[in-house]
């Protein structure tokens, strides 16, 4: 039959066996009420450590708790100022916020959507921050990311790296969230690690950070009902540690396939308004999403086309932080080159997951041809 629609995501794609093989564990953990904690979450951890190579994993409930308690565990204290991008999911902002932390919002570069270092020096020498939440958004990392990394550690800026967008993403043959000083991931279902509900983690290989990690998900207890801090409940689920422990065996092949969705694109739709951008060069991506920049006005026509064709799309992200009605009361100050805002305006992502059918990328591939 042809194909006559495409998700823009779909998480139903799975491995033989795949789905037998969680319930049959479900049931397992069930039987022996390991709901919480038990030796899954560990087995986990060590998978996602050696992984990535990082020396430390601790999962937690989600992406945006993974950001907070990593705030919190370099030492960012309330009113400290910290730089946040102004392209990024509000998640990034919102979790300075609820650390009592002041965000100031820094453009991202136009051509390569993430900080760049000459902004990130501008931003240092400007404003003075504690701390600054770099993100690997689209599954990529900018080129600069090794000179912002040094940069920052010589200034005395500490870098979280949020990659929630990132699992799996190398740059020059090194894991991005094991070769930061500590980094984060979501696996919210639909990232590239995604769970079967909300989850997330840290990565370090800083002992002190990894222990504040530990003991902040967990209420800040240093025994039962002895607390040396004040965490949260952010605890990762048994279920959740199971079937990502199960998708990590399978992580290449996905990862591999939604890199070839995107290569497809981009060798197919050369010379069109609609113009595919890749990660750089040196930076091997996880292929998280497709990402194409059109001139704005051009867009919503494209958009019209993809909908008559039952194509989804995204458009990541449609505002910049900035520029959200709930971060004017937050903001302690922003370096704003109308960047962000126009990649917002500009930007459009087309259907990518892992296992996507050579037919699907053609029939979207066809549609925005035939929309030029
Ligand atoms: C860049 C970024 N940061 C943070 C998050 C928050 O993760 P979660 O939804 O697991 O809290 C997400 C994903 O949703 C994200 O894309």
């Amino acid at each position: 039959m042809s194909i006559q629609q495409v998700p823009f995501i779909t998480l139903n794609r799975f491995e033989p066996g795949f789905r037998e093989q969680f319930l049959d564990g479900v049931a397992s953990l069930f039987d022996k009420t390991q709901f919480v904690g038990g030796p899954i979450v560990g087995e986990l951890e060590a998978q996602l450590a050696t992984y990535t190579k990082s020396k430390f994993a601790i999962g937690c409930a989600n992406g945006t708790d993974a950001i907070q308690i990593a705030l919190r565990a370099v030492g960012v204290k309330k009113n400290d100022k910290v730089l946040v991008p102004d392209m990024t999911f509000w998640a990034t902002f919102e979790a300075v916020v609820n650390v009592g932390a002041n965000p100031v919002t820094v453009d991202v570069n136009r051509n390569a959507c993430h900080w760049d270092l000459a902004t990130f020096k501008k931003a240092v020498e400007d404003f003075k921050p504690t701390a600054a939440v770099m993100v690997h958004l689209y599954g990529w990392a900018t080129p600069e990311t090794l000179e912002i990394r040094k940069f920052a550690q010589e200034a005395g800026v500490v870098l979280i790296e949020d990659g929630a967008q990132c699992f799996g993403t190398e740059i020059h043959g090194q894991s991005v969230l094991g070769s930061a000083l500590i980094s984060t991931t979501s696996f919210y279902p639909a990232k590239v690690l995604g769970a079967s509900g909300d989850a997330g983690a840290i990565f370090t290989s800083n002992e002190e950070y990894a222990k504040n990690c530990r003991t902040l998900i967990n209420h800040g207890r240093t025994d039962h009902y002895s607390h040396g801090m004040v965490g949260w409940n952010s605890r990762i689920g048994a279920y959740e540690s199971l079937f990502l422990s199960m998708s990590l065996k399978h992580i290449d092949a996905r990862i591999e396939s939604r890199r070839s969705a995107v290569t497809f694109y981009e060798e197919s739709l050369q010379g069109l308004p609609f113009k595919p951008v890749r990660a750089a060069q040196g930076v091997h991506e996880n292929g998280y999403c497709s990402v194409g920049m059109i001139d704005p006005q051009l867009r919503p026509a494209l958009i019209e086309n993809l909908k008559k064709a039952n194509i989804g799309f995204g458009t990541i992200y449609p505002g910049a932080m900035s520029k959200q009605s709930g971060s004017a009361e937050y903001l302690a100050g922003k370096i704003d080159n109308g960047n962000a805002h126009y990649i917002s305006q500009a930007v459009l992502n087309l259907p990518c997951f892992a296992f996507i059918k050579p037919e699907e990328l053609q029939y979207v591939v066809d549609v925005v041809k035939k929309s030029f």
